[in-house]
């Protein structure tokens, strides 16, 4: 089995070698911290998507979803306060030319410690990280990294320039020509769709207060250390919901949603202790509570999902920029306000890391015997277990040979099964082989048609996690896989 260490290295190999995620544009080299989703990792984000989709919308009468686009009038970006506060701190080593987030060099200073068995030196490293980031002291933050000794990992110097703020927004121009009025923003969070369409949803769907508004959507960062994979990456996906209610009651909608949505990661069939509440002791400028659900990844515990307590800085913000009034009437009080806003903010490729994680496993197999010819000989085999819903396929329909009449049969449950869920046909290897070949990418049955079908109609059915094979009438499958992916 792989240690943590390695575990990380194998799932990204893994991923590439079975049609999961290939570097983006690889034949050019790739582009640092952006990937493409294959045949089996496409598949896998669209169920994760529309089960947080069904969870988050149809599962709560007062949740409707909305699809805003991803450019925005610039202003937004100003009333939001992107332009001014989405900055980043960064520090370039003047040998290598590298440039790297402060707070990434100081962290991976302090998990060197940690590995030393230095914790409570690690903590005053990163408590006094923090409080230098709170009071905007770069020059103390450039001090800290040489008086400790923090290198680049490149150049091996402690050859540091100034720290310098960064603004992740990417820019782009709008139309034909090319001047400053013209720059657009991709958006850095799908939130600012959701806040500037508050009143048209409102209106339109006749809401009334709480309730809230969901998005699944692309957001562009430009993150400047790209790693640890699909983690941080330059595009990627979001599935936000904000949910506005009355001033005063932030509190109570704030634990609320976060029971929720702490309920939903478990409904993953991810264990408890896998997950921590990382409380934020300085919230963001905008948020008057704040906290992540966090996810223990091969490289550690680190955020999935963040609950933020948005106040009514958002709305307040767009009313400011755009003069247009963006209040509620609440007819239960007879009052306009500006509603509070708690916000649930997914990424949706950290879901799939953290699915992958779960889900990967190498095992060591001595020899199980299987039923009707399908004795599976294998000594090991890599196995992805993920939960029925979210595997990419549901259902591989295997003739054992390919003549007899066995396709024949194959291809009408596949048939039956196909417009359900989704199936996969194979005839070609063996079939221990081509069942590791289902492991691999996650499916959790297979069936197979033998002889002994065109005698009672009868096929093997082999679950992924068990390998356990039985005989079940061919006319069962579809409900016995539609059972399982309920
Ligand atoms: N609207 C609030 C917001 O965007 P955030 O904490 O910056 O809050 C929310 O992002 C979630 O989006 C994170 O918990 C993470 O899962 C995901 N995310 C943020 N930056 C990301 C990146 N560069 N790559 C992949 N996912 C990212």
């Amino acid at each position: 089995m792989a240690t943590d260490a390695n575990k990380f290295q194998a799932i990204i190999s893994h991923c590439k070698e079975y049609g999961f995620i290939f570097p983006s544009s690889e034949i050019y080299e790739g582009l640092q911290a952006v990937y493409d989703y294959g045949q089996w990792g496409s598949e896998l984000k669209k169920n994760i998507k529309d089960y947080w989709w069904k969870s988050m919308t149809q599962q709560y009468e007062n949740i409707v979803g909305i699809d805003a686009a991803i450019f925005m009038h610039p202003t937004t970006w100003k009333a939001s306060g992107h332009v001014d506060n989405f900055n980043d701190p960064m520090i370039d080593n003047k040998d290598s030319k590298k440039r790297y987030r402060v707070d990434h060099l100081i962290e991976t200073k302090a998990e060197e410690m940690r590995n030393d068995g230095r914790n409570d030196e690690a903590d005053g490293l990163l408590d006094e990280m923090d409080k230098l980031i709170a009071k905007d002291d770069f020059d103390g933050l450039r001090q800290l990294i040489i008086n400790r000794g923090i290198k680049c990992p490149i150049s091996k110097t402690s050859n540091w320039t100034e720290v310098r703020q960064f603004n992740l927004m990417f820019s782009t121009q709008i139309g034909s020509v090319s001047d400053e009025s013209s720059e657009i923003y991709l958006r850095p969070e799908t939130a600012q769709g959701i806040f500037v369409n508050f009143l048209n949803v409102q209106k339109t769907g006749r809401l009334k207060i709480p309730f809230g508004i969901a998005q699944i959507g692309k957001a562009f960062r430009n993150e400047i250390v790209a790693r640890q994979f699909i983690f941080r990456m330059r595009e990627f996906e979001q599935m936000e919901m904000q949910f506005f209610c009355r001033p005063g009651t932030q509190k109570e909608w704030f634990e609320y949603w976060k029971g929720e949505r702490q309920k939903w990661h478990l409904s993953l069939s991810i264990p408890e202790s896998k997950f921590r509440w990382h409380p934020h002791a300085k919230p963001a400028f905008y948020a008057d509570n704040a906290g992540d659900i966090e996810y223990e990844f091969p490289f550690g515990f680190k955020e999935v999902e963040g609950i933020h307590s948005r106040t009514d800085y958002d709305l307040k913000q767009h009313q400011e920029y755009s003069k247009k009034k963006m209040q509620y009437f609440d007819s239960e009080i007879n009052q306009n306000y500006i509603p509070y806003v708690i916000e649930t903010s997914i990424g949706l490729d950290r879901t799939i890391l953290m699915m992958l994680s779960e889900a990967y496993a190498e095992e060591d197999l001595s020899l199980p015997t299987g039923q009707a010819g399908t004795a599976e000989k294998q000594d090991s085999r890599v196995v992805l277990r993920f939960p029925s819903k979210i595997a990419p396929m549901k259902l591989a329909v295997l003739p054992l040979v390919k003549k007899d009449g066995l396709p024949e049969i194959a291809r009408k449950i596949m048939d039956d099964c196909k417009s359900h869920f989704r199936c996969f046909y194979e005839e070609k290897d063996t079939i221990g082989k081509r069942y590791r070949r289902m492991d691999a990418i996650g499916t959790p049955f297979c069936v197979t048609v033998d002889q002994q079908t065109k005698t009672d109609d009868t096929v093997t059915i082999r679950y992924r996690d068990t390998m356990q094979q039985k005989r079940i009438p061919a006319n069962k499958v579809r409900e016995i896989v539609q059972q399982s992916i309920q």
